[in-house]
């Protein structure tokens, strides 16, 4: 079997896809390599903890269980724990991805770290460790399926 029964599971039945209409922050990420897209929605409470996670993928098997499972991750965190959320973490709560999918988990991470930047932009605060969104693509919402 080429995928863990948690990447099937996490597939067929992904946990939290959709929007969040009053989003703290918003992230959507390509991958360069295969053309997917994925934007997620984060809700952090004033006291900077993850209250919501969201995400809609336009994407691989891979990309779909990886989103899922890192939205699940996210919620209830810190920031400071949100950002330990990497794609390799994802990965072993998954029980592990093909190494030709590892660039799908990837993008999971991207968009995570690109919605606490929007996040942080917006409220005018800087994320000690976090980056700018490299593959960050704006607003696609027209192309956004799931
Ligand atoms: Fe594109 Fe998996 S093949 S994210």
């Amino acid at each position: 079997m080429l995928y863990s029964e948690k990447v099937m599971d996490h597939f067929l039945n992904p946990r939290n896809v959709g929007e969040i209409e009053d989003a703290s922050g918003t992230g959507t990420v390509g991958n360069v390599k295969c053309g997917d897209i994925m934007k997620v929605y984060l809700k952090i409470s004033d006291d900077g903890t993850v209250e919501d996670a969201k995400f809609k993928t336009f994407g691989c098997g891979a990309a779909v269980a990886t989103s899922s499972m890192a939205t699940e991750m996210i919620k209830g965190k810190s920031i400071d724990e949100a950002l330990r959320i990497t794609n390799k973490a994802v990965m072993d709560a998954l029980d592990g991805l093909p190494p030709i999918k590892v660039h799908c988990s990837c993008l999971a991470e991207e968009a995570l770290h690109a919605a606490l930047w929007d996040y942080a932009q917006r409220k005018g605060i800087i994320i000690e460790g976090l980056k700018p969104p490299v593959n960050d693509i704006g607003e696609h919402d027209e192309v956004m399926a799931y």
